[in-house]
C-alpha cells in the first residue's frame, strides 16, 4: 500500500520533475548506469536492441522522459525491476536519465 502511494505521489509531481531532467549529467549518468543497471539492461549506445529487460536505447526512443523517469523511481512490483532508487540521490536519477535521453538517436543514423 505504502509502494502504491508513493507511486501515485510521484505520478503528482511529474511536470514538476521532467523539467528539473535536462539538468542531469549524462556523462555522470553513464558512470551510473555501468554501476547499478548494466547488470540486466543493456546500456551503450548500439547496442543489442531487442532484448529482456530492453536496452537503455529502445527505452530512450520508445519511451517519454515522464515515464523514463517514472520507471526508475516506481518500478513495477510484478516485475523484475528492482527498485534501485534506495542506493541513489535525486541528482544520481536525474543524471541517469540525462543518459538514457542522451541515447534517443535513431539506429540508421548512428556513428559507430
Ligand atoms: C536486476 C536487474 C535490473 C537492474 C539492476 C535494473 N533493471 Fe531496469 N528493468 C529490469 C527489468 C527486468 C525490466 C522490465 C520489466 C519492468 O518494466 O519492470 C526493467 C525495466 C526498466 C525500465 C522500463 C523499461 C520500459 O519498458 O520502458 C527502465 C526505465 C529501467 N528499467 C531503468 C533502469 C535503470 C536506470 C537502472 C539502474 C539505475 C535499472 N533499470 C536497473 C531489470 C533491471
Amino acid at each position: 500500500m505504502i509502494r502504491f502511494l508513493t507511486a501515485v505521489s510521484f505520478a503528482a509531481l511529474l511536470p514538476l520533475s521532467s523539467a528539473a531532467a535536462s539538468e542531469g549529467d549524462p556523462i555522470k549518468g553513464l558512470a551510473i548506469a555501468q554501476d547499478k543497471c548494466s547488470r540486466c539492461h543493456e546500456i551503450a549506445k548500439g547496442g543489442a536492441f531487442k532484448k529482456m529487460p530492453p536496452s537503455f536505447q529502445a527505452i530512450a526512443i520508445y519511451r517519454t522522459e515522464p515515464d523514463i523517469w517514472s520507471r526508475i523511481i516506481a518500478p513495477s512490483p510484478h516485475a523484475a525491476m528492482p527498485d534501485m532508487t534506495w542506493t541513489m540521490t535525486s541528482a544520481e536519477v536525474q543524471d541517469v536519465l540525462a543518459y538514457i535521453l542522451s541515447l534517443d538517436v535513431p539506429v540508421s543514423q548512428q556513428t559507430p
